[in-house]
């Protein structure tokens, strides 16, 4: 028998060969009726600790506590975006993909390992284009106010404004596309739920990935996430410290950028002039992930406020995302290199969204088995007032007027579904789930 090696190329070549990507800006205009919230003190790690203490509460309710009305936020913003494209054309279906906490548009499209990772790569080999997003507020898409402008409810105006071009081909770069799925992980599947329940017309299929109607374990991702203010916790990626204001500083210090020696000279010299605020950040803050991890040092700094919060490191990674021995570390390493915070609105909205959806198309939920956010650890396990055979078939009774509703539990696989060993098996449930309920691509 030929080395299974012999075959790649050919293999590698096929799939280059359906591959059209490109990477854009969709401009939106919203309005969204969201909460007022009255501001908290989130400028530092112990702030931001104090914060998922109150939000994790036993019997209490942050977001009662801190709404003090409604507003109706209206704005213009920008969503980045990466559109694919098989070559062969897609029958004028397209996939819009929503990213969940932690991550952003790349969830979809790993290039770990050549692309073996990627979404993108599964649903373009079953002919599907695809449109991932950075959800507002996050990665290359419009930041904003973490409290009052970047909640749950602006997130769905945008994706429905996103979809609505997309039907009618208002987006320079893509053809209008008459069949959107939508499909989430996460918080992008709360999102994707959400816009089912609420323009139920302007979706035709719903796929939630890493997802239930079980939300007391929502306290197990928040404490687990161990958050820390994002722009101390990677202020070189996330905030607006820069590698020449660091450079500058060493040499100013005579500070060697070795990083053992740096941190040695620099507790030493612990009495200095700290207005350099960037270097204060840095190493007052204890947090140097980014410098052992990893970072892409040309790109220029997210620049979140305070009030967007970051998982710890890779543990905490581990932890929400990974299970244990059915991933790979490297893969884990990448994650926590590439990571994306989640702002005080988007937690304090996250529970808000309607109890069912009028939706009568078909949905599918697919949650690792071990899923903690969403499923304790143990997505067979009970849980009281869901009385379906497991956690995620509890969602059925959310879409009573759905087409199809299938609820499928991935094996040994944690939160983050597309990060584990065996995740293209995986997907290829959801594009054959597509295909056997009226939505296939050819
Ligand atoms: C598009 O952006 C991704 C990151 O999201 C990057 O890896 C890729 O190289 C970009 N592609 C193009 C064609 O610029
Ligand atoms: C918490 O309070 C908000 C705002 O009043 C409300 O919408 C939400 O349903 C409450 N959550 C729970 C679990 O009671
Ligand atoms: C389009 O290309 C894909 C991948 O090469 C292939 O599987 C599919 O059958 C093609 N579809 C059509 C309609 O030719
Ligand atoms: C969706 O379309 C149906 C049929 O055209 C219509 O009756 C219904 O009001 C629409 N629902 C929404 C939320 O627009
Ligand atoms: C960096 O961020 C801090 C905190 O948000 C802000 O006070 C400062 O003005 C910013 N500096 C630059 C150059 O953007
Ligand atoms: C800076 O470091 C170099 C090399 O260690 C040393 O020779 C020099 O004396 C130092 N200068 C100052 C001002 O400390
Ligand atoms: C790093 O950032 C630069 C500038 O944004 C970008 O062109 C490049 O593709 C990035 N490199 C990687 C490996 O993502
Ligand atoms: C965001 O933009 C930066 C700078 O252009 C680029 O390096 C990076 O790859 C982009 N990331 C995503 C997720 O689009
Ligand atoms: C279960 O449902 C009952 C009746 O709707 C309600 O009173 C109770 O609070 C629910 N329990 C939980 C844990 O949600
Ligand atoms: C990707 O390739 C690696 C190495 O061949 C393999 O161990 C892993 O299972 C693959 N991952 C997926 C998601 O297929
Ligand atoms: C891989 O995933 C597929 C689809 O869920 C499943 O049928 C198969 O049993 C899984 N394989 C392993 C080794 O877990």
């Amino acid at each position: 028998m030929a080395p299974l090696k012999a075959f790649f190329p050919v293999l590698l070549a096929s799939l280059a060969a359906c591959r059209q990507c490109t990477n854009l800006t969709i401009p939106v205009d919203i309005s969204s009726r969201q909460g007022l919230f009255k501001e908290v003190p989130v400028e530092t790690n112990l702030d931001v600790r104090a914060f998922t203490t109150r939000f994790n509460e036993y019997q209490a309710n942050l977001t009662a506590t801190l709404l003090q009305g409604y507003q109706t936020l209206k704005g213009s913003y920008e969503i980045s975006a990466q559109y694919c494209h098989p070559d062969n054309g897609s029958n004028g279906i397209i996939q819009l993909l929503s990213h969940g906490i932690g991550f952003d548009k790349t969830y979809w499209d790993l290039n770990y390992n050549n692309f073996n990772y990627s979404y993108v790569n599964n649903a373009l080999e079953n002919g599907y284009s695809t449109l991932a997003i950075d959800r507002l507020g996050i990665g290359n898409s419009s930041h904003g106010d973490p409290f009052n402008e970047i909640q749950s409810q602006a997130e769905i105006e945008a994706l429905n404004a996103v979809t609505t071009k997309l039907r009618s081909g208002a987006i320079g770069q893509i053809g209008s596309y008459k069949k959107v799925i939508h499909v989430g992980h996460s918080f992008g599947s709360v999102q994707s739920y959400w816009l089912s329940a609420l323009y139920p017309n302007n979706t035709d299929g719903v796929i939630l990935t890493g997802y239930s109607t079980a939300s007391q374990f929502l306290a197990y991702f928040a404490a687990g996430a161990n958050f820390h203010s994002a722009r101390l916790n990677q202020p070189l990626r996330f905030g607006n410290v820069s590698i020449s204001g660091l450079q500058q500083f060493a040499a100013k210090y005579n500070v060697s950028m070795d990083l053992v020696p740096a941190l040695q000279q620099l507790v030493e010299k612990a009495g200095l002039d700290l207005s350099a605020q960037d270097v204060w950040n840095l190493v007052g803050s204890t947090e140097v992930g980014n410098l052992i991890t990893g970072f892409n040092k040309t790109a220029p700094p997210l620049n979140y406020p305070s009030g967007y919060f970051a998982n710890s490191d890779l543990t905490s990674d581990q932890y929400l995302f990974l299970f244990p021995g059915n991933y790979d570390v490297g893969l884990a390493v990448v994650g926590e290199q590439t990571k994306q915070p989640v702002t005080t609105g988007e937690l304090l909205t996250i529970g808000s969204a309607p109890m069912m959806s009028p939706f009568t198309g078909p949905a599918l939920v697919i949650t690792g088995e071990h899923d903690v956010p969403f499923c304790g650890g143990n997505c067979y396990g009970q849980v009281p007032n869901i009385t379906a055979p497991n956690i995620p078939a509890g969602v059925k009774t959310a879409f009573p007027a759905a087409s199809a509703f299938e609820a499928y539990i991935q094996p040994d696989t944690g939160h983050g579904l597309a990060l584990h060993y065996n995740a293209t098996a995986g997907f290829q449930v959801i594009q054959d789930f597509l295909a056997n309920n009226g939505l296939a691509a050819q």
